[in-house]
């Protein structure tokens, strides 16, 4: 029988870890469907994509913690938490919003693991890249926003470049 290689705090961080991906799975198929809604049809398109890259994440930890012996606990996900998106603004902002606090959540991970499970550090540096990048990419879209706060088509013009990304 497999014996487990994590000690119970570093699976507890990993049960959250677990959650995280699977709400950030959800989140962006709420984006999706507001925008829809709202005519943005370029970000549906993205968040979509998005929301099946997220279910990835959930997977790459499903499959490290089997390999340490671990089975994942199935998370129950916390009813949605806003679902006030009343513009395309506030659906990337909610987008960075929930990805930062998650790229916060795997640098403290990182920090409490990385002596005791060496192999546990390597696996976070995808996520801590995969979070750095969803920062950075959603920082700059809300970085165009406030310089064509004028330009009337801004939103049109941001739907337009993420219908390229999806
Ligand atoms: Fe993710």
């Amino acid at each position: 029988m497999k014996k487990p290689l994590l000690n119970a705090d570093c699976i507890k961080l990993f049960e959250k870890a677990l959650e995280w991906e699977l709400t950030h799975f959800y989140m962006y198929k709420l984006l999706a469907n507001k925008c829809q809604m709202l005519g943005y049809f370029g970000a549906q398109a993205y968040f979509l994509a998005e929301s099946g890259e997220e279910e990835t994440h959930y997977q790459k930890h499903v499959d490290f913690l089997n390999d340490e012996g671990v089975l994942a606990k199935l998370p129950i996900l916390a009813p949605e938490k806003d679902t006030a998106i009343s513009s395309l603004y506030k659906a990337i902002e909610m987008a960075y919003n929930n990805e930062l606090e998650l790229l916060e959540y795997y640098r403290e991970m990182y920090k409490e693991e990385v002596m005791e499970y060496p192999e546990v550090a390597v696996h976070l540096n995808f996520f801590l890249d995969t979070q750095r990048e969803a920062v950075g990419f959603y920082g700059d879209i809300i970085s165009m926003f406030e310089s064509e706060k004028d330009n009337p088509n801004i939103c049109m013009v941001i739907d337009h470049k993420l219908k390229k990304l999806a």
